[in-house]
Formats: C-alpha cells, sequence, structure tokens
C-alpha cells in the first residue's frame, strides 16, 4: 500500500510517498526560512500562499523520485493539526481534492504523532513500548508510547516549548531567524559556566518543564551590560546547557519511572547536538539507549505524516473518501484515539 503524505502546519511544505512494503520511495521538502527571514518570523499568511504554490511541483517531485504515478496511490495522509489555521488548510484542501480526483481514501493525522513516530522509519527502529521526548517549537513532552495511537502524557511544559525557548534567546542574541540552530552554532565557541543560569524545575520531582524562566535570566544578564561576541557566545553555551540538562534528566526519569531503556526523540530540538549527546550519555548510565529519526526527518516533513497515516491504516482505522473536512490549529494529542 502506498501512502501519500502532505504536511503543511507551519514553515515547511513537505511530501512524501509511502511504501507499506518497500519503505519510503521519495520525499521531498521546501522551507520558507528565506522568506520569513526578513519578518524575523513566521508570517501566517505568506506561509499559506506559498505552501500553495510548493504542493504541486513537490508531489511531481516525488512521484519521479518514486517512479510512480498518481495512480499509484492508494491513501492520502494529511496533517490536520495543530498548526497555522491558514497553512493547515492549504495542505487539507490539497489532499482532501486529490483524494477525491484520484477516488481514494484520506487520512488526518495529528502533527505531534508524526514526530513521535518519525524514528520508526530509521531502518534501527525501536520496539514498543517506549518513552518520547518530544522537542518541537511548540510542544516540551514526555509521552508513554505503548503502540501506536496509545499515548499516555506524563509530563510537558508549564510554559515556553523548548524549541521556542532557544528561539526567544536567540532574538534576545541578536541572532536571525530560526534561532534554535543560530544559539546552537554560537554556542559551540562558548565556553558554559562563565554566566550562571538556573536549571528550571530540575528537582521538582515530577516530569514537567519550565522554559520561560530561563529566557528571563537571559535577559537579565543581556541588560547588566554591552556583551561582547565571546560574551554573547558564553551566555549562549551556558543556555544550551541549562536545557538540555533538564531535557536529559526528566527523560531518564521517566525512563526509570517506567523501567522502559528505550527513548524516542522527535520534533526540531532534538537535532541538537549537545541534546544528543548528553541523553546518549545518560542512557547508557542506566543500561538504557536513544532512538533518533535520521537529521533530514527531525523537523517538519510528510514523510512522518505518510508513516502515520500507514500505520495507523494497517491497525484497521477506518479511512474516510473525501468531503466536509475541518482543520484542528488548537489539538492536544491525549484527545487522539
Ligand atoms: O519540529 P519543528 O521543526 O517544528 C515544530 O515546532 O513543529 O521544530 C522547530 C524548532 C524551532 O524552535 C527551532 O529553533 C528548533 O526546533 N531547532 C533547534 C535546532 N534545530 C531546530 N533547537 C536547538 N538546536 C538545534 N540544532
Ligand atoms: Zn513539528
Amino acid at each position: 500500500m502506498k501512502v501519500l503524505g502532505i504536511e503543511s502546519s507551519c514553515d515547511e511544505t513537505g511530501v512524501a510517498l509511502y511504501d507499506t512494503e518497500r519503505g519510503l520511495l521519495g520525499h521531498a521538502i521546501h522551507t520558507q526560512v528565506a522568506m520569513h527571514e526578513a519578518y524575523g518570523g513566521v508570517v501566517p499568511e505568506l506561509a499559506s500562499r506559498d505552501h500553495i504554490r510548493r504542493l504541486i511541483p513537490l508531489l511531481e517531485k516525488v512521484l519521479a523520485e518514486a517512479k510512480c504515478h498518481r495512480g499509484d496511490i492508494d491513501a492520502i495522509a494529511y496533517t490536520a493539526g495543530p498548526g497555522l489555521a491558514g497553512a493547515l488548510l492549504v495542505g487539507a484542501s490539497f489532499a482532501e481534492a486529490l483524494a477525491m480526483a484520484l477516488d481514494v481514501p484520506v487520512l488526518p493525522v495529528h502533527h505531534l504523532e508524526g514526530h513521535l513516530l518519525s524514528p520508526l522509519l530509521a531502518d534501527d527502529a525501536p520496539n514498543f513500548p517506549f518513552i518520547a521526548l518530544l522537542v518541537s517549537g511548540g510542544h516540551t513532552q514526555l509521552m508513554h508510547v505503548a503502540r501506536v495511537g496509545n499515548y499516555e502524557l506524563l509530563g510537558e511544559s508549564l510554559d515556553d516549548a523548548a524549541g521556542e525557548a532557544f528561539d526567544k534567546t536567540a532574538k534576545l542574541l541578536g541572532l536571525g531567524y530560526p534561532g534554535g540552530p543560530a544559539l546552537a552554532s554560537l554556542a559551540e565557541s562558548g565556553t558554559a559556566g562563565r554566566f550562571k543560569l538556573p536549571r528550571p524545575m530540575i528537582n521538582s520531582g515530577d516530569l514537567a518543564f519550565s522554559f520561560s524562566g530561563l529566557k528571563t535570566a537571559v535577559l537579565t544578564a543581556v541588560r547588566a551590560r554591552d556583551l561582547s561576541e565571546p560574551d554573547k557566545a558564553d551566555l549562549a553555551a551556558e543556555f544550551q546547557e541549562a536545557v538540555t540538562e533538564v531535557l536529559a534528566a526528566k527523560a531518564v526519569a521517566a525512563c526509570r519511572q517506567r523501567r522502559l531503556s528505550s527513548l524516542v526523540v522527535a520534533g526540531g530540538v532534538g537535532a541538537n547536538r549537545r541534546l544528543r549527546e548528553r541523553l546518549d550519555d545518560a542512557m547508557a548510565k542506566i543500561g538504557g539507549r536513544v532512538f533518533y529519526p535520521a537529521l533530514e526527518l527531525c523537523t517538519d516533513n510528510g514523510a512522518m505524516i505518510a508513516f502515520c497515516g500507514a500505520q495507523r491504516l494497517l491497525q484497521g482505522e477506518a479511512p474516510r473518501r473525501g468531503g466536509a473536512f475541518a482543520v484542528r490549529p488548537r489539538w492536544p494529542l491525549n484527545e487522539l484515539r
């Protein structure tokens, strides 16, 4: 069965074709980073318009890469939320219309479920059950994953998401958009420990996170005096240490609590080198290991949506035929059945 995946929830347009027998046949992403850069963040209206421009060329590219035709598509999965309403609607309309034209079933998919399952696309995939650390621009969550469709939220951020904290701190340090990768690369040349930042909630005894205080602490340091470039690098390094230390400590605590040795990391912040290093070390210490999606599948992409849709179909979920549809800009993962 060949499932086409469509992702358009934010600033990446992703299209992919996943075959339940042969794996990923093709995938293509267009990132809007360059377009939004001038504004210092994602402009929703521009994002929606750009998704419209990109979808058909990306579909053609994926079909060519997969050596397939439209008629080979057996089902279509698309991101129905959470995300930007207009951007989601572009992908949803495209997927629903194409499904109707091809007379194939269509499946709305939860964006975070896509991220959660993305490490299963790797050759070396974890077995169920596992703990998942979901770290994106909008979410920081620890989840117990018993199987596809069975997710228990163990803890999440009470305020800013980890990626959001990276982005906002990058802005405070005068770095461009997107902030996360820029801050991470500045941190590589700095020394942690010269500035002292808190490790929020590290001893809270639960699996909750809080990152907004960290951003305020950085703001205080920035306002205290004129920071030189090396100062900024040191502050970036300390910030990265603080965030990754808390994330690693709580992820390991979740694995201990549930007596599980497999940790899956998903979402854009999962691309952070220092986070990976810390998680690998901490999990090795308890005799466990960490599973990551391929680097190109860490950020938003169509492959995880196609894969997620395929898994749901294999589990017997009844797909819809085209017709009335809606997107859900806000959609808590625990409301998923
Ligand atoms: O999952 P994602 O692509 O989009 C959603 O939010 O769904 O995650 C994007 C987030 C952004 O906040 C970005 O700054 C962050 O992931 N990010 C990073 C790195 N690469 C991306 N944060 C820290 N270090 C990185 N290397
Ligand atoms: Zn995402």
